[in-house]
């Protein structure tokens, strides 16, 4: 079982995101997924996109990995649409091969927002938070995250290391 990997969803792959996921990821050597190679499509009551990248993505992590960060800039508020549709899609494990979605019981899981400020918005969290609690999963916490003249800034820093070091914590 490998550590954990980090979801990245922001809409480039070369962005703010990413440059919190490389300091987070070089802290940690939790594997990086970038959601904006893949190709998910959204939440289907008939499943017509289970042909797409979500299944041997999602089957992938909850076979090797005990801790999932979810790496997001803040789009609108809340989390990237990316994300959105990610999470979404998770409905397919608790519809139909119910056996793979309860994998997650027992998994952790993070939350890493990025924007340009140190601000984040009332409720942020909450998904997150719920979804963790609904799924069976343990909540480590949230760290937002900026960057300054294009480096992560270094409360970030601080603030990533107190995220990882709770993550790190026994059960
Ligand atoms: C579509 C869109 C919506 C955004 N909405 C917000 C917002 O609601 N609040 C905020 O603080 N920043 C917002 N931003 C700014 C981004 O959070 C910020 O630039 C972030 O660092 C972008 O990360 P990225 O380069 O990985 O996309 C928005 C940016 C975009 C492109």
């Amino acid at each position: 079982m490998k550590k954990g990997i980090i979801i990245q969803a922001s809409a480039r792959s070369e962005g703010n995101t990413s440059k919190i996921v490389t300091f987070f990821q070089e802290n940690t050597n939790f594997d990086i997924l970038d959601l904006n190679t893949k190709n998910i499509n959204h939440f289907d009551y008939d499943f017509k996109n289970s042909d797409d990248d979500f299944n041997a993505v999602f089957k992938d992590i909850v076979a090797n990995y005990k801790t999932i960060v979810f790496a997001t800039p803040i789009y609108w508020y809340t989390m990237s649409g990316l994300l959105k549709v990610f999470l979404d899609r998770i409905s397919d494990f608790l519809m139909k091969e119910k056996d793979i979605g309860r994998k997650l019981r027992g998994m952790n899981m993070a939350v890493i927002s990025c924007s340009d400020y140190d601000k984040t918005f009332d409720g942020f969290t909450m998904p997150f938070v719920e979804s963790a609690n609904y799924l069976g999963m343990e909540y480590k916490g949230h760290c937002h995250t900026w960057s300054e003249d294009n480096k992560v800034s270094e409360e970030t820093k601080t603030r990533l290391k107190e995220l990882i070091v709770n993550i790190e914590k026994e059960d």
